[in-house]
């Protein structure tokens, strides 16, 4: 019979493969939506770790002009580690193509962003973007949407904001780059539209992370079985 301890090391190795899997998945959808992107073109880029992916893919491609906005300082630097060009997004205007991870997908394609508290910033990327592409691992898609919901909020009196958004909690992270405390609502997500228009209505809610099928274009979904791609409501 196992050990305590074997069956310790068992549920670490277990643990190990997961994540490597994960990783792997989250690099095929990365390098599919690489493909995606044409020379010459305005590129929002996301935040987090299957962006990390993206970045790399899209650098090797090489493209001619290629200008990029970034979502966070982090995505940035990495990007011009690898050559690519970050501009401000104001100064492009507008953008071709965006790509991004999320947290959760469900089958209508309403999204859950904001695990790595960039979600304000995705947001209006992606809204910028005439083609916004999300890229996620099988693990991300939901039957139906779960709490938390991040929500990026005002340092001005942040529990009347949190009051007014019951239930939710602060989430111990530094401010976001904009200034911004960073919270999660916990409750229950029984209708998105319907959360997403009382989060937005709320004062002192800057942005929530509840991200609609209307601004999403593409979802690549990678699994065992190779790559999912789903249709979002936003046609370029
Ligand atoms: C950051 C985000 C990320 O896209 C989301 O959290 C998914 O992250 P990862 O690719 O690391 O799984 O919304 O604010």
């Amino acid at each position: 019979m196992a050990s305590p301890r074997d069956r310790t090391a068992a549920r670490s190795a277990q643990g190990t493969i997961e994540q490597s899997v994960t990783r792997r998945h989250k690099r095929a959808a990365a390098e599919a939506a690489a493909e995606l992107v044409l020379p010459g073109s305005r590129v929002g880029l996301g935040t987090g770790s299957t962006v990390a992916h993206l970045l790399p893919a899209l650098a090797a491609r090489g493209l001619e002009g290629l200008r990029c906005a970034a979502t966070s300082p982090a995505t940035a630097r990495a990007a011009q580690a690898l050559g690519l060009e970050i501009v401000e997004l104001d100064e492009l205007g507008s953008l071709d193509i965006a790509i991004d991870g999320a947290d959760q997908i469900d089958p209508r394609g309403w999204l859950i962003k904001g695990g790595g508290a960039a979600h304000t910033r995705e947001k209006i990327v992606a809204a910028a973007a005439a083609r916004f592409v999300v890229i996620a691992s099988t693990e991300k898609v939901v039957a139906a949407l779960t709490p938390p919901v991040p929500v990026e909020i005002l340092q001005f009196a942040p529990h009347t904001t949190l009051a007014a958004i019951d239930p939710a909690r602060l989430r111990k992270v530094s401010l976001s780059p904009d200034g911004n405390l960073i919270a999660d609502y916990l409750g229950a997500i029984d209708d998105p539209a319907r959360l997403a228009a009382r989060l937005s209505a709320t004062p002192g809610v800057v942005e929530h992370g509840l991200f609609a099928p209307s601004l999403v274009s593409d979802i690549l979904i990678a699994g065992d079985g190779g790559i999912e791609h789903r249709r979002g409501e936003k046609r370029p």
